[in-house]
């Protein structure tokens, strides 16, 4: 089929810009994908083996931060559209290196939505420029309650800070010089290809590996959590039929304490590693919480179900059982990127178990 469309998609390397492009590029053969990513140790060109030799996909190595660069590919290629996942994307790293957060998820935007706009600017029929964002930029939830479309933003980490700058840049470009956007705010993603630093895939590693599992402060904490697939329909979903200037928020209907869903990932885990019943859960070790540790994220998601018929096609117990099966039958995968720099960050975050 003829290519109609140029489609950008940025940290396509990563776990769910993974996801995204292979979507993309095995159901749209009327789209140019090009994959912008940098690989930093989150971004693995393995994950994508099996589409890199498509003729409509081109993978690009650059840095969205990197202005000359950026503006010479999208004079080169002439995006219609961009769909924007770079990013550093980890809570506890941002902590660590708060500015390296702003540089590349505030600046890279600002670099990107430039680019953008001096190629179209007043000649924008059929573009559109797509922002992924988190629903941590909604900051903490109470007992109760829901992230709706309308919530204030009130990040409480240097990385939801840096998510929430690049929104209302997204915004303020859209204002300024009506650019066509739009943004999602997504819960929790887990399944296949995640890099194991965050919660899940790191907890599965260390079960393989009879290792402590640090639990931040009393566990209580509550996220939504969504299979990266059905976030991947979502992001389709959107960029095909969301309005233009409009937020969606995208999650689970999933609320999981933390320490409830270790337990249930140390169940799952004995029964497929053929190990006694309560073994993995002796490996639960509390550690010392996570500073401006958000309490709870819970989405209200009926937008896009309502205007867009989105729903979550798993239970998270058939998703969890799925992702685990993924890390068990991908060990080299697992044992690839947890090898060299990982284990310097693994020492450093975790010094005290
Ligand atoms: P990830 O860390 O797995 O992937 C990020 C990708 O961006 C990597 O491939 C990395 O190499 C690339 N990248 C980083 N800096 C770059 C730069 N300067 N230039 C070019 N590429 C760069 O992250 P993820 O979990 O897949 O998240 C992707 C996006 O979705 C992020 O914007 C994140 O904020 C958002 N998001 C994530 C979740 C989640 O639960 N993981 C939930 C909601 C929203
Ligand atoms: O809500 C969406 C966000 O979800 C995304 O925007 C982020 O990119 C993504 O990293 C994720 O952020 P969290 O901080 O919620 O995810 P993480 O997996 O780091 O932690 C999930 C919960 O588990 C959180 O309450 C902290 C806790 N935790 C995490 C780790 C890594 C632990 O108790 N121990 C750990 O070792």
């Amino acid at each position: 089929m003829a290519v109609n469309k140029k489609i950008l998609i940025t940290g396509g390397a990563g776990f769910i810009g993974s996801h995204l492009v292979r979507r993309f590029v095995n159901n749209y053969s009327n789209y140019h994908i090009y994959n912008l990513d940098v690989l930093n140790y989150a971004g693995n060109l393995e994950n994508l083996k099996d589409i890199e030799h498509k003729d409509h996909y081109t993978f690009l190595r650059g840095d969205i931060t990197n202005e000359v660069y950026i503006n010479s590919i999208f004079n080169a290629y002439k995006f219609d559209a961009v769909i924007h996942l770079a990013a550093e994307s980890h809570v506890d790293r941002s902590i660590k290196n708060p500015l390296g957060f702003a540089k590349t998820n505030i600046l890279g935007t600002m670099v990107l939505l430039n680019a953008f706009v001096s190629l179209w600017k007043n000649d924008w029929k059929g573009k559109r420029f797509y922002q992924i964002s988190t629903d941590e930029v909604y900051g903490s939830l109470g007992a109760s309650g829901l992230f709706k479309e309308t919530t204030p933003y009130n990040p409480n980490s240097p990385y939801s800070a840096s998510k929430a700058s690049s929104d209302h840049f997204v915004r303020a470009f859209g204002e300024t010089y009506g650019m066509p956007y739009v943004i999602s705010n997504c819960s929790n993603n887990y399944g296949p290809n995640q890099f194991p630093e965050k919660l899940i895939p790191l907890f599965i590693n260390n079960i393989i590996n009879k290792k402590p599992l640090p639990v931040y402060g009393d566990g209580n904490y509550t996220r939504d959590w969504l299979y990266v697939k059905d976030h991947a329909m979502a992001i389709d979903l959107v960029f095909h039929r969301g309005k233009n200037h409009e937020t969606y928020n995208i999650g689970g209907f999933n609320e999981y304490k933390n320490i409830d869903l270790v337990k249930l990932l140390c169940k799952q885990m004995d029964k497929k590693l053929g190990r006694d019943f309560g073994t993995s859960e002796k490996l639960i070790t509390y550690v010392k919480d996570r500073p401006g540790h958000d309490l709870r994220y819970a989405i209200d998601a009926s937008k896009i179900n309502n205007e867009l018929g989105w729903a979550p096609s798993l239970t998270f117990e058939a998703g969890l059982s799925k992702t685990i099966d993924w890390y068990l039958d991908n060990k080299a995968w697992l044992e690839n990127v947890t090898s060299g720099d990982h284990m310097n960050y693994y020492t450093n975050q975790y010094a005290d178990i």
